[in-house]
């Protein structure tokens, strides 16, 4: 049998209903802090995310879905979406007048599936092209944060650090380095080939045993410069007025490698479901003009785990009236029905195969109808239906231009 790709799913039923669902809520907030929606392709030029996402970060050298196209173009899936909104940006001159972007996207890693971890998954972020001010990290911060609170989840925590400016860092890598120069030879061969490329990138190694060594080294936050440190003050001090739950993370660096100073990510058991941070040399790497951002982004299968995992929402699409029909001879009136109820905005479902009673009323019972309509041949002449409540088993005779829950 031909299956989909390892780490890939199809989305459908149930799962696809409260999807939608949490992807209309989402939208809606995305409209109240005034972000416009943006789509970008799937595929960039590979150079992008070389030049973004940063060439000795895992997710280039190991997780890259990278081919040749028939024209020899070096072409990549997006892994992530901040590279393609920023290109789109610069290409379309859209920072004047679209500072505040999001969007909702599928994103290719090849990485090892496991629960909640796939070769494609689905992003919704936003990214605000903004001065380096506290309040604009504080308002990508409350933007997450609502989305937390509108699906249901409240007690997830929120992991904060500063990664510092360039001033900062060139401190902090001579530290760095030389706590590396003592440990180099403990550490994995992945590490030994990121020594002196990108040391920061060290840090995020997966590797249990590199983790163990380098919980030991000096940490960025220790070094921050008076402009960074008194920029993260004020987002820890703010972040603690709208009582957010939070913990400083002095060993979180992210797998990115354009952050600058604030770095975050909101943590649901264990496992990180949306991550983000400053990005403020990024725009003008990419040959943009000189202008600062900030964003994040939400693992969608995670969030929508975790809203789950909580009953917050119902994840039924659950029909309000299911007509039954006894012969083919009422499929026209049950069509005529199912129109005038879902012209009053009920959801309705009908029969307009050849099924016997019993296995549409078990069909009824499947979908979850709260109210069940059999017609017949006197139902069709009167035009008066009997209406049956399927959870009390109660039952109403109504004309069929008045029907209604009871
Ligand atoms: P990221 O942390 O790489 O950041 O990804 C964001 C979220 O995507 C993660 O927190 C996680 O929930 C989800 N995710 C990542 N990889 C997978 C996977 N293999 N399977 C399922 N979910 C996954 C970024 O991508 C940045 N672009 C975020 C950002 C936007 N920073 C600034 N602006």
């Amino acid at each position: 049998m031909l299956k989909a790709p390892r780490g890939t799913r199809d989305i459908f039923g149930n799962e696809l209903f409260l999807w939608s669902k949490i992807e209309n809520i989402i939208r809606e907030i995305f409209y109240k802090f005034n972000f416009i929606e943006i789509k970008t392709p799937m595929f960039e030029n590979t150079e992008l995310f070389l030049r973004s996402v940063g060439n000795t970060s895992d997710i280039i050298q190991k997780e890259l879905y990278s081919f040749l196209d028939k024209s020899g173009r070096n072409i990549s899936l997006k892994p992530e979406g901040t590279a393609g909104v920023i290109r789109a940006s610069i290409e379309n001159n859209l920072f004047l007048n679209f500072n505040k972007l999001f969007y909702f996207t599928s994103c290719f890693r090849y990485e090892r599936p496991q629960s909640g971890r796939y070769r494609e998954f689905y992003q919704t972020g936003a990214e605000f092209f903004c001065d380096n001010n506290y309040l604009n990290d504080l308002e990508i911060i409350l933007l997450a944060h609502e989305i937390l609170s509108k699906t249901g989840l409240k007690n997830i925590e929120l992991k904060i650090n500063s990664l510092g400016c360039k001033n900062c860092r060139k401190k902090y890598d001579n530290e760095l380095k030389n706590f590396l120069d003592k440990n180099i030879f403990r550490l994995c061969d992945d590490c030994n080939i990121r020594f002196n490329k990108n040391n920061l990138r060290i840090l995020d190694c997966k590797n249990k045993n590199c983790q163990e060594i380098i919980s030991e080294a000096p940490k960025i936050l220790d070094f921050l410069c008076d402009d960074c440190k008194s920029n993260f003050d004020l987002v820890i001090k703010k972040i603690n007025k709208y009582k957010i739950k939070y913990e400083i993370d002095k060993s979180l660096v992210r797998g990115l490698d354009y952050y600058t100073q604030i770095v975050f990510e909101f943590i649901y058991n264990d496992r990180a479901i949306c991550g983000g941070g400053r990005y403020d040399n990024l725009i003008k790497e990419l040959g943009g003009p000189d202008i600062q951002g900030v964003g994040f982004a939400f693992g969608f299968e995670r969030l929508l785990d975790a809203i789950k995992s909580i009953n917050y929402l119902s994840f039924e699409n659950n029909i309000d009236f299911y007509i039954a029909t006894i012969s083919n001879q009422e499929f026209e009136f049950a069509q005529e029905i199912a129109f005038n109820l879902r012209n009053k905005n009920f959801l309705v479902d009908y029969n307009l195969r050849k099924k016997n009673l019993k296995s549409q009323i078990k069909f009824a019972n499947s979908i979850s109808a709260q109210y069940l309509i059999v017609l017949g041949d006197q139902e069709r002449k009167t035009r008066l239906v009997k209406v049956k409540n399927m959870a009390t088993r109660d039952e109403k005779e109504m004309d069929i231009n008045d029907i209604e829950f009871f």
